[in-house]
């Protein structure tokens, strides 16, 4: 290109460190991200951060609205979920948040409601299958999740006819009705798929034993009933309290039927922007048929207006289910796909490659992962990349405390001052 006429010739490039060209231009800072949003705290290229999946959305910069947290335990990945979710309400967002540790009750206390707490026998039921289109395909992802194979063509048609036969009471089907309706096929059910009731019975009966687990196992008395008439979801929140089933290994079955109930909630037509988080959703992922589930109801974000937002701890928590290539595999890979927000806190060294090749960060990126200290975390937004710190007020730090035990806040300061 030839030089404007008032110089005689280019300067050459004058090549300089972000350091030392902010200590040369000291009131410049990251253009951030364009639009609206919460503040989540400071760019560490200097300036606020704000993020809103649904301006960006609306601006083009992402095309889906979902997130996937990840992080070392304790880095801050449930402190930032809460504020956000806090910062959100003040926007007259709508949160729906299944707490696998019953850690949001902070936040449903400064919200003004009650965390729906859910316990074997307890007095919360919910029915998974309130939901009309997808009964088959949960049904199938719970069955698939415990068993760690894929239903046979024969096991798969005897659980549509039980579900239609279920199905045609006064209400929505319930599990109870499916597992009676497959382990006693009536006549007609036979009939329609050219069998008898014998090899139909034979067909459906290992089903029917799995999901009696739900109904009189040790699973019993939360999602094998109508659901329980009154529940609120019309305030500003709206959390699911998992934590008596925290450490039960079937905590990814339990927490898809949770989720279940809630998105026949979400289908209902449009309605408020809404949030909807599933922390610790490892425990969902490490289940084939469920991550695939996942997956299908992280699709149908934008038709419902919903931004999700997965927490993990690792990458590897995203292909816990499978060797590479393996269906779970491609289920993990496709609800990161479908979540154009990651946020990345600390890694380990030994996850550092796959979380990158996961993400799809740059080598400096990367070698970042293992020195961001608590609170900080790589953003990755579409194709742009930031450096968040995120900074909460006193409040909020109140709120999102999951060290009172650790640092003596909490029952371990009452014991100190019991004994005193
Ligand atoms: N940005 C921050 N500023 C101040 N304190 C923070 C910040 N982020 C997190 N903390 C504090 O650190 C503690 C651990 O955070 P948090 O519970 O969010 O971790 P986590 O990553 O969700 O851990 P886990 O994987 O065990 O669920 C909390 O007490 C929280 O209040
Ligand atoms: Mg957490």
């Amino acid at each position: 290109m030839r030089p404007p006429p008032v110089l005689s010739r280019v300067p050459p490039a004058h090549r300089a460190t972000t350091a030392n060209l902010g200590a040369a231009y000291p009131f410049l800072s990251s253009p951030g991200l364009p639009g609206d949003g919460v503040v989540i705290g400071a760019d560490c290229l200097g300036g606020a951060f704000r993020y809103d999946p649904f301006c960006l959305y609306g601006a083009g910069v992402i095309s889906n609205p979902n997130m996937v947290v990840m992080g070392q335990i304790g880095r801050g990945k449930s402190a930032f979920i809460k504020s956000y979710l806090w910062r959100q309400s003040l926007l007259g967002r709508q949160a729906w948040v299944i707490d696998p540790k019953g850690e949001y009750s902070g936040l449903a206390r400064a919200s003004g409601v009650e965390p729906l707490r859910l316990e074997p026998a307890g007095s919360l039921r919910l029915n998974p299958l309130d939901l009309g289109g997808s009964r088959a395909e949960l049904l199938e992802a719970l069955l698939e999740g415990s068993w760690g194979r894929p239903l046979s063509p024969r096991e798969r048609a005897s659980l549509d006819v039980a579900i239609e036969a279920a199905g045609e009471g006064d209400g929505p089907p319930t599990i109870p009705l499916v597992m009676e309706a497959l382990l006693s096929p009536r006549p007609q059910a036979a009939r329609a798929l050219c069998t008898d009731v014998r090899t139909l019975q034979e067909d459906g009966r290992d089903m029917a034993l799995e999901l009696r687990r739900l109904v009189h196992g040790d699973l019993a008395g939360m999602f094998d009933a109508p659901t329980t008439p009154g529940v609120d979801l019309s305030g500003p929140l709206v959390v699911l309290d998992l934590s008596p089933l925290y450490h039960s290994e079937a905590l990814g079955i339990l927490m898809t039927c949770a989720l279940a109930w809630l998105a026949a909630f979400l289908a209902g037509g449009p309605g408020r922007q809404r949030l909807f988080v599933v922390d610790e959703a490892w425990a969902i992922l490490a289940r084939p048929g469920v991550a695939r589930w996942l997956q299908a109801s992280w699709k149908l974000s934008r038709a419902w207006g919903v931004a999700n937002v997965a927490v993990v701890h690792h990458a590897s928590d995203l292909a816990a289910a499978g060797n590479d290539g393996s269906e779970a595999t491609k289920a993990a890979q496709g609800l990161l796909a479908d979540s154009e927000t990651v946020v990345v806190y600390a890694q380990p060294p030994g996850e550092v490659e796959s979380s990158a090749a996961w993400v799809g960060l740059t080598g400096a990126e990367a070698a970042l992962l293992p020195l961001l200290r608590r609170g900080v975390a790589l953003w990755k937004v579409g194709r742009e990349s930031f450096l968040v710190e995120h900074v909460m007020s006193d409040a909020e730090r109140a709120m999102t405390d999951t060290d009172a035990e650790m640092t003596g806040g909490g029952r371990g300061r009452e014991r100190v001052e019991a004994t005193r």
